[in-house]
């Protein structure tokens, strides 16, 4: 296979490449990311020398420069994930995220069924594997889980960009007969995760001594799945997953906010003592709650579960501890992808955070 994947050098895509990159060593991997202030090659280190990887730098909603890159590496497979990914910046301005979310992928579906259309029948299995996310779906009350049943119910305009191009990634299918799935997956973490997001900045602002801001009460659920469990549904979907179908992908694992902050202070509590001998927990600030905050969201997987054998394999204790202790061992990395790109934007866009 000749894979493209979009959004390579973001959290999980540069684990979903050390994946692929290492596990088909017969596959060519290619990368096609704009480097925005989320996307980062240091990321990328460990796979910059393997002789199947190649790095694009470009924009998915560039028609001229997609299409070239379907010709000259003979897509047959798409892993799409390059998106703005993050609800706070969606709340202060939603354009990136349609231009991005939306447009970019109508883009590349456009490319994909243009490199396609004369595809002969030789066998290879041509994929366009969209990455979605379970806050489509909206929010859950105290019980209950998204089933692939459950109807689109997007609240804040980061999911509103995801919800329209999902809907763009099944008509697709639909109407050209493009070999289009989409996974919808719940919180995501583990190694190369930003900042901007709930477990790296908790670690990384109590390391600093800095509040840790939990918006409202605390108590809004999400259900955690380590990053490499998403990157084994996604090989499964790639290779076996039925087109026009939709996949939920979850951990299992629900979290109150405020239960899973408590658990990273009392983890570095015992990993990195703090100076002053104050529990990190004494950090913990409430701050004003996201407007539009999803109450919970929980994942029914057992669609994929059923039909194509994936189960979470890394309990969170585990995937949890081995997440702190890399923040804690990769302290430069941290300083790195804070610099440049992402301190201006957070600079200019997020005072009194
Ligand atoms: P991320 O923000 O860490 O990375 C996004 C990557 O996309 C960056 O490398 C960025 O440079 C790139 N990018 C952005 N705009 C681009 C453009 N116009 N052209 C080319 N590249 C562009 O995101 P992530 O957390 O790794 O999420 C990846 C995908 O998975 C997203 O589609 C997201 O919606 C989805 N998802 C994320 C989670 C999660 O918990 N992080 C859960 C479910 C689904
Ligand atoms: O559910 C999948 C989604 O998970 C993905 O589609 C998104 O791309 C990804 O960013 C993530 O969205 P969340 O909004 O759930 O993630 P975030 O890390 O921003 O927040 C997790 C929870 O923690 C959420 O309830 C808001 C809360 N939070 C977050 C931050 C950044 C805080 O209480 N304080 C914070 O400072």
């Amino acid at each position: 296979m000749n894979i493209l994947i979009t959004g390579g050098a973001g959290f999980i895509g540069v684990n979903l490449v050390s994946y692929m990159v290492n596990k088909y060593p017969a596959y060519n991997i290619v990368v096609l990311d704009n480097l925005t202030y989320a996307g980062n090659l240091l990321s990328l280190k460990s796979v910059e020398n393997k002789p199947n990887y190649t790095f694009v730098k470009g924009d998915i909603c560039d028609r001229a420069l997609v299409d070239k890159v379907f010709v000259e590496y003979k897509i047959n497979a798409v892993m799409h994930l390059a998106a703005e990914s993050h609800v706070d910046r969606s709340i202060m301005s939603a354009e990136e995220f349609l231009r991005t979310n939306v447009m970019g992928t109508y883009t590349l579906l456009e490319a994909a069924r243009g490199a396609w259309k004369d595809a002969a029948q030789d066998g290879v299995r041509r994929v366009f594997l969209n990455v979605s996310t379970d806050e489509v779906y909206g929010t859950l009350g105290a019980t209950g889980a998204f089933t692939e049943q459950t109807p689109y119910s997007p609240n804040s305009p980061y999911s509103a960009s995801k919800a329209s191009a999902d809907h763009f990634v099944r008509a697709f299918h639909e109407t050209h007969g493009l070999p289009t799935l989409t996974t919808n997956c719940s919180n995501n973490y583990g190694p190369f995760q930003l900042p901007e997001k709930l477990i790296p900045l908790m670690i990384l602002s109590a390391t600093e001594g800095k509040p840790l801001p939990v918006y409202g009460k605390g108590e809004n659920v999400r259900d955690w799945l380590y990053v490499e469990d998403h990157c084994r549904a996604l090989d499964l979907a790639l290779h076996k997953g039925r087109f026009g179908q939709t996949y939920n992908v979850g951990g299992e694992n629900e979290w109150t906010n405020i239960k899973l902050v408590r658990r990273i202070c009392e983890l570095l509590d015992e990993m990195k003592p703090s100076p002053d001998g104050e529990g990190y927990a004494s950090l913990i600030t409430y701050v004003q709650d996201r407007p539009g905050h999803d109450l919970r969201y929980a994942i029914d997987a057992a669609k994929i579960r059923d039909e194509l054998g994936w189960r979470p394999e890394r309990s969170f204790a585990e995937g949890l501890r081995e997440t702190v202790q890399w923040y804690l061992d990769n302290i430069k990395w941290c300083d790195d992808v804070r610099s440049g790109a992402y301190a201006q934007y957070y600079e200019k866009n997020y005072v009194g955070r």
